[in-house]
């Protein structure tokens, strides 16, 4: 019975120090903030549209871009080595693929990305040149978010925006992944294996609370720039649908004037 419970415990704190296990603890206040943003909130209500998929998309396709660049240049670095798993999990070409779908083969001179993700990227960036170690947190807020809730979400979003095939949804496909329980169970074991310092360690879950923050952030600045973009479609079909000419009949005098003028102007030469 004493050993029984020994064991338990000794199980317990082994599990306690697990990474994989700090990790979701550390992050499980943001991870609920990460729900609630208005983005993922469209989605999980089913009533994502198409701007807003496409802006995630574009988003998405930078932090990848540089989360995936980062990872292979560090592929043999021992604190990324043992998460490496391109061929299961690299994102990059089937965004590319999403976006090609829905902005035609110029998309790359269509890409718009608002400050956060900028930002964002510029982090991933940092840690892949100064902190590989660390790389570890985004990889896993991210890859495993993207085989978790991001599963469901890949089917909500083509009844929502009324795709009839999996076409522009690829990014939610995983391939190489047959079971994502089983993979997921397998990259946290993998993610237990990474020796760290206590000073690491301690960074890596900073780093990972950082990584949700900086994915809210980037949710909130894409609402921001379709509230941006919606305002001003609202101010020019305001125009067009004659309630403008209240607020701009100075100007409309003033081109009606100059027009008048130039026209009396024009006979005067005429009639010379
Ligand atoms: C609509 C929004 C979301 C829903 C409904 C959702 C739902 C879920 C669910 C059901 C799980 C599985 C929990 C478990 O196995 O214990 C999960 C795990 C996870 N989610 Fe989300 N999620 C959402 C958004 C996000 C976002 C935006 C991120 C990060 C950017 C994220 C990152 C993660 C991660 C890293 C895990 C793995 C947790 C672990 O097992 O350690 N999720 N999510």
């Amino acid at each position: 019975m004493e050993t029984e419970r020994k064991t338990q415990a000794a199980t317990e704190q082994t599990a306690d120090r697990d990474l994989s296990e700090q990790i979701k603890k550390v992050t499980k206040e943001s991870h609920v903030r990460a729900e609630n943003t208005e983005l993922m909130l469209s989605f999980q209500r089913g009533q994502v549209t198409l701007p807003q998929y496409k802006l995630l998309l574009c988003s998405l396709y930078e932090i990848y871009k540089a989360l995936e660049e980062e990872l292979s240049r560090n592929s043999n670095h021992a604190g990324v080595a043992p998460i490496y798993f391109p061929s299961e999990l690299a994102r990059l070409e089937s965004i590319e693929k999403d976006l090609e779908y829905f902005y035609g083969t110029n998309w790359r001179e269509k890409i718009v990305v608002p400050a956060a993700t900028k930002r964002y990227c510029h982090r991933l960036r940092q840690i892949g040149k100064e902190y590989p170690e660390f790389l570890v947190a985004h990889a896993y807020t991210r890859y495993l978010g993207d085989l978790s809730g991001g599963q469901v979400l890949g089917r909500i979003a083509q009844k929502s925006m009324g795709l009839k095939s999996s076409e522009g949804l690829s990014f939610f496909a995983f391939p190489g992944v047959s079971s994502p329980n089983l993979f997921k169970q397998l990259y946290r074991s993998r993610m237990n294996s990474v020796e760290l310092t206590e000073e690491q360690r301690n960074g890596v879950l900073e780093e990972a609370v950082r990584a949700f923050e900086f994915n809210i952030q980037v949710f909130d600045d894409i609402e921001k720039l379709l509230d941006v973009t919606e305002n001003k479609l609202q101010k020019i079909l305001t125009f067009k649908s004659g309630e403008a000419k209240t607020l701009h009949v100075p100007l409309i005098r003033m081109v009606l004037g100059l027009f008048l003028a130039l026209a009396t102007v024009s006979v005067g030469f005429y009639a010379l």
